[in-house]
């Protein structure tokens, strides 16, 4: 697995296994919670290290559960979850007792790193939130923090103002929306790119192409995207609920994109 070196030092993995439906009834987002960890047990089986969940997703006791049945050792795994923004303010009180819960329902003694799930409008309340995050990293509970769909100025904003600097800034990133020039925005501050749903909005025509692509390597169209995204060096977090699909978007490392290839890619 090729890894990537954060701002704090840490490697993480460049493919990691998105989890947003997994452990619920049908694989649905919005159905109840059935404790089911097989597709994570599937996903760490075939070499899945680094995870990708959320306190929204309400599933992060199903992710330390498949973490506690693996018998691997902690330290091998790098978890991300995220504390839940955008709309209504949270006091330093409901900061708290949001990541208490979250190590508690992860079942582990600290998170590699909490992204904010959405910016809040007000910057000051971004901040806010990020000083009380930045303590839990003081205590070793977190080991570093991050944000998700935050835009340039949100993301500047916190780079002037933030004691421990943002590690990664995870947005929507896939044919038809590369959002190549904000990549280049984010990683010139040093912020490592995650890109969410890298496989999900890809239309036939789309696919079409990049399974010409891939021909030649004897690769699918979603292992071309998520060879260009990690050749960009973009963090891909991919879900599926079948061992096929999760054994194929973690096999994407060993051929290598022409440049015109890889332009024609960029403009799809
Ligand atoms: N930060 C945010 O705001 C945010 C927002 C959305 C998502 N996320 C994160 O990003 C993760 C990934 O996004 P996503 O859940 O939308 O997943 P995705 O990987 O973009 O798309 C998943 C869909 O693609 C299919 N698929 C997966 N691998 C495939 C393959 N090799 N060939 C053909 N089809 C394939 C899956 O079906 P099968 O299951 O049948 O394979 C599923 O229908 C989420 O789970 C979550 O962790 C974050």
């Amino acid at each position: 697995m090729r890894k990537i070196v954060l701002n704090n030092g840490i490697e993480i993995p460049m493919v990691g296994i998105g989890t947003n439906t997994f452990g619920k009834v049908d694989n649905q987002y919005y159905n109840e919670i059935n404790f089911d960890t097989k597709e994570l047990r599937i996903a760490i089986d075939v070499g899945y290290r680094l995870i990708d969940t959320a306190i929204s997703y309400r599933n992060e006791a199903v992710i330390g559960k498949a973490l506690k049945e693996s018998n691997i050792d902690r330290t091998e795994f790098f978890v991300t979850t995220k504390i839940p923004g955008g709309k209504g303010y949270l006091s330093k009180e409901e900061v708290h007792n949001a990541v208490t819960k979250s190590l508690e329902a992860l079942n582990t003694d600290y998170i590699d790193i909490m992204l904010i799930h959405h910016p809040w409008e007000n910057l000051d309340e971004i901040l806010s939130v990020y000083r009380e995050l930045e303590l839990f990293v003081d205590q070793g509970k977190i080991k570093t923090l991050g944000v998700s769909n935050f835009n340039e100025k949100q993301l500047g904003f916190l780079m002037t103002r933030a004691r421990i600097k943002p590690a990664i800034n995870q947005i929507l990133s896939c044919p038809g929306k590369w959002q190549h020039e904000f990549i280049k925005f984010n990683q010139d501050l040093g912020v490592v790119v995650e890109a969410w749903s890298p496989l999900n909005k890809v239309t036939d025509e789309q696919k079409e192409v990049l399974n010409k692509i891939g021909k030649k390597y004897n690769k699918t169209w979603a292992q071309v995207i998520l060879n260009y995204q990690v050749n960009r060096n973009v963090i891909v977090l991919p879900k599926s609920h079948r061992k096929e699909g999760q054994m194929e978007n973690i096999d994407i490392f060993d051929f290598q994109l022409t440049d015109k290839e890889s332009e024609v890619i960029s403009k799809l």
